[in-house]
């Protein structure tokens, strides 16, 4: 039979982590206090995904920089109109590509996105494509703008 809490144990619970779906403490914790969401000014890329199939949107902003002469992810925003588990992969997305060159940040991979958060139930795998697709699409769109 199914575990039934008390507000106080569920808060207790709840810090530990996976009683919720099966998700991470790591996903709670950012879908609970996600540290990038917003948009940039005058931003260097921009992109955007949506999920035909739950009809969740992604909008992801990049800032440019240089270090050592290369070009890096100097900073990135998203907004997001989805589950949990798309804000807390657009969150980690954000934080695993900003010092990445545009080349290593484009390689990042839904499974990667996953492993950083402490992993995602099965159902929930496909969300972390949202982010590193809107990622890649915000990199082309900065790359095509340059030409
Ligand atoms: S259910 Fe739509 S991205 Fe998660």
């Amino acid at each position: 039979m199914e575990k039934k809490f008390e507000k106080e144990e569920c808060d207790e619970e709840f810090k530990k982590k996976e009683y919720f779906g099966g998700y991470s403490k790591e996903v709670m914790d950012r879908f609970m206090d996600p540290k990038n969401v917003g948009e940039i000014e005058n931003p260097d890329g921009r992109g955007r995904v949506g999920n035909p199939a739950c009809g969740d949107i992604l909008q992801l902003h990049i800032k440019i920089g240089r270090e050592n002469g290369k070009e890096i992810i100097k900073d990135v925003k998203f907004k997001t109109l989805g589950c949990a588990a798309a804000l807390a992969t657009s969150d980690m997305v954000a934080d695993l590509a900003k010092g990445k060159t545009l080349d290593e940040a484009r390689k990042i991979s839904r499974d990667d996105v996953a492993e950083a958060l402490g992993n995602l139930p099965k159902i929930k795998m496909h969300c972390s494509n949202l982010a590193s697709d809107a990622l890649k699409k915000a990199i082309d769109d900065y790359r095509k703008k340059k030409e």
